[in-house]
């Protein structure tokens, strides 16, 4: 590993695509645009950022898919520019997109996969048999991959990225598109990879997946990185804790606020739909108990009271000024 304790550093990363395909000395789009990253050996590092942020082309330029047109790039020690047939021996990549033969069975595609790399036949079933094992396929092993389930789909892909043990694995949205067990099954793949020693840069568009899974946790908005900073860090950005209010009648909604209002230095927010009104505090166990007493004397029903601690969410409208779910579905 690098002697500085880094897996992945990146400085000005720059990457220009074309408008029109081929089309040198058009106009160009920035793709990235002085982007930095960091990422310390053996964690997993959250690269978090909206549609079209960036992530993919960041992913392509640092596993040497893809030339980049500015900037210095490192991966495993290694000079991405000088020597990518060393980074690519170092590197695992699992794309957006998965590239399994649905005719196959979950061992076949991983042993296809070995012989690809050249490891020989038995070599290549040997470590089928393992990763099948690592990845919890093991009763999956012999059915064909187009019965598979979204998540089983997902760590098939990621053993398969894992043939040759790499020290740093790309991961570009694993759980894009899995429902809420398929992501727990991947997060827990991703988990002990960890464990393993492998280094996990993680790009994703999901707020709650970067705040789970990685310790650290780069945010790219256009090509550009413009926050570097742990989960909680990032979180204390926007302010510390919320304290919530959600009243059981209408009518009530506007004292709730006002009994926030005296614990807060911000002014409430009220949701008129889900009956909620809430605001930033200091001191949360105190704001609590003033709040949850004072609305008791007053005679006023709580269907629930709580504190919060801010999104990623939030913090990335804080960052940006506008919200990372509005970009993802435009
Ligand atoms: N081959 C290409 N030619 C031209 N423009 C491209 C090409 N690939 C990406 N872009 C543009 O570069 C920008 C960054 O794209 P990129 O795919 O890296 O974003 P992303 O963060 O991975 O988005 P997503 O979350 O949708 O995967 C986008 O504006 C995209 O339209
Ligand atoms: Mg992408």
């Amino acid at each position: 590993m690098s002697a500085t304790g880094y897996a992945v550093r990146a400085e000005g990363l720059q990457k220009r695509y074309a408008e029109k395909k081929g089309a040198k000395g058009g106009p160009h789009k920035l793709a990235l645009d002085g982007f930095d990253l960091a990422v310390r050996a053996g964690t997993v590092h959250g690269l978090l950022g909206p549609n079209g942020a960036g992530k993919t082309t960041a992913v392509r330029a640092l596993a040497t898919l893809l030339k980049f047109d500015g900037g210095r790039a490192e991966v495993a020690g290694i000079d991405v520019r000088r020597d990518p047939r060393l980074v690519r021996r170092r590197i695992g990549l699992t794309g957006q997109y998965a590239a399994l033969d649905e005719v196959l069975t979950g061992r076949q595609n991983l042993e296809m996969f070995g012989r690809l790399f050249h490891l020989g036949g038995k070599r290549a079933r040997v470590r089928a048999g393992e990763l099948l094992e690592q990845f919890d396929l093991v009763e999956a092993a012999d059915k064909g991959v187009g019965a598979y389930s979204g998540g089983m789909r997902r760590r098939l892909d990621l053993a398969a990225s894992m043939i040759l043990a790499p020290q740093v694995l790309f991961l570009d949205e694993p759980t894009t598109g899995l429902d809420p067990r398929g992501r727990g099954e991947v997060w827990d793949a991703v988990r002990a990879l960890v464990a393993g020693g492998t280094t996990v840069l993680l790009t994703t568009q999901y707020l709650d997946e970067a705040d789970r899974l990685a310790s650290h946790i780069t945010v790219i908005d256009r090509g550009r990185t413009i926050a570097d900073d742990t989960p909680d860090g990032l979180k204390n950005r926007v302010g510390g804790d919320r304290i919530e209010v959600v009243v059981a009648r209408a009518a009530d909604l506007a004292v709730a606020a006002k009994v926030i209002a005296r614990v807060s230095a911000t002014e409430p927010e009220t949701d008129e739909v889900a009956l909620r009104a809430h605001a930033q505090v200091g001191d949360r166990v105190a704001a609590l108990t003033e709040v949850a007493r004072t609305l008791q004397d007053e005679g006023i029903a709580v269907e629930d009271i709580g504190l919060r601690r801010p999104s990623l969410d939030d913090v990335f409208l804080r960052l940006t000024g506008h919200r990372a779910e509005l970009e993802a579905a435009a």
